[in-house]
């Protein structure tokens, strides 16, 4: 078995934008993130602090907007109306799940899609499924990136995926069919799991339940990439894939923490660096 770094090859993309950061500030071009948070939330207080530290990392600023739980739906567009035309900021991002009486799909649906550097937006999902695209979604992209540092090629390979959502499962589908991957996604409805997956050269698990992946599961020597962020019984942080029942059969496997988690921050600044250069002009 092989163990996929995640924070080695996050590290290795970060130092990349922030080298090109520091090229665009030369240049006198400066680079925004604006985050967006409403509520209380600890998991999305978490995520969002770590993106602000990431940005100041690369060399971006970074703009922080903490909006109350009971924020009004027109509030929340105000903002992000604001945002759009504000030049200084180059990607905006609305930490997600927004409390119940607030609808995500409006706000997605708002965000400028040149800033939209989660690529959530209808006109950037469809840039995805035609092939051309500027923004990648960040936990599909993170994924790739580590597929590719194992060298394994994904062409004519068997590839599946397990979970359907928008933000990972689809996206994710369609990036290895880009690179020539033959793709299966399966779901919940799914018949005789373990006959598709134990055929998967690469697997990709993005089924949001802990350890659901066990060894009988997989086919000897593949790739096995957790997407998975749940907590076990004992409240420890786990994936969907059974780390140590894989370990041995898998020929390369990420580790939870330390695998997907760390590459999808790394995506999102390359994603924000991506959008600065295209509203700069800058190749
Ligand atoms: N919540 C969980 N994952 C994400 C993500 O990738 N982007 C946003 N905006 N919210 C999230």
């Amino acid at each position: 078995m092989n163990l996929i770094d995640g924070k080695a090859v996050s590290a290795a993309v970060r130092a990349k934008v922030a080298e090109e950061t520091a090229e665009l500030k030369k240049k006198g071009v400066s680079v925004g993130l604006a985050v967006i948070i409403v509520g209380d939330d600890p998991a999305s207080r978490v995520y969002v602090n770590n993106k602000k530290k990431a940005c100041a990392e690369v060399g971006f600023e970074s703009f922080e907007y903490a909006l109350p739980a009971e924020t009004t739906q027109e509030e929340l567009n105000a903002l992000v109306d604001k945002l759009n035309s504000d030049p200084k900021v180059n990607g905006i991002l609305c930490q997600l799940p927004l409390p119940s009486h607030l609808d995500e799909n409006e706000v997605i649906n708002r965000i400028s899609p040149a800033k939209d550097v989660d690529a959530f937006h209808p006109a950037n999902v469809g840039h995805i499924m035609i092939g051309d695209y500027s923004f990648l979604p960040c936990t599909p992209a993170g994924v790739m990136e580590l597929i590719h540092s194992t060298g394994v090629e994904v062409k004519g390979k068997n590839c599946v995926v397990i979970g359907r959502s928008n933000i990972v499962g689809k996206p994710m589908a369609m990036l290895l069919l880009h690179e020539h991957g033959t793709v299966t996604i399966t779901h919940s409805r799914t018949v005789d799991l373990k006959s598709i997956t134990s055929r998967a050269d690469i697997l990709v698990a993005a089924v949001g339940k802990a350890n659901f992946v066990k060894a009988d599961m997989i086919k000897e020597g593949a790739v096995v990439i957790d997407v998975g962020m749940n907590r076990n019984e004992a409240g420890k942080l786990c994936g969907d894939v059974d780390f140590e029942d894989c370990k041995e059969k898998a020929g390369y496997i990420t580790p939870v923490p330390g695998g997907v988690g760390p590459m999808t921050i790394a995506m999102l600044m390359r994603n924000t660096l991506t959008a600065a250069k295209q509203q700069n002009r800058i190749k």
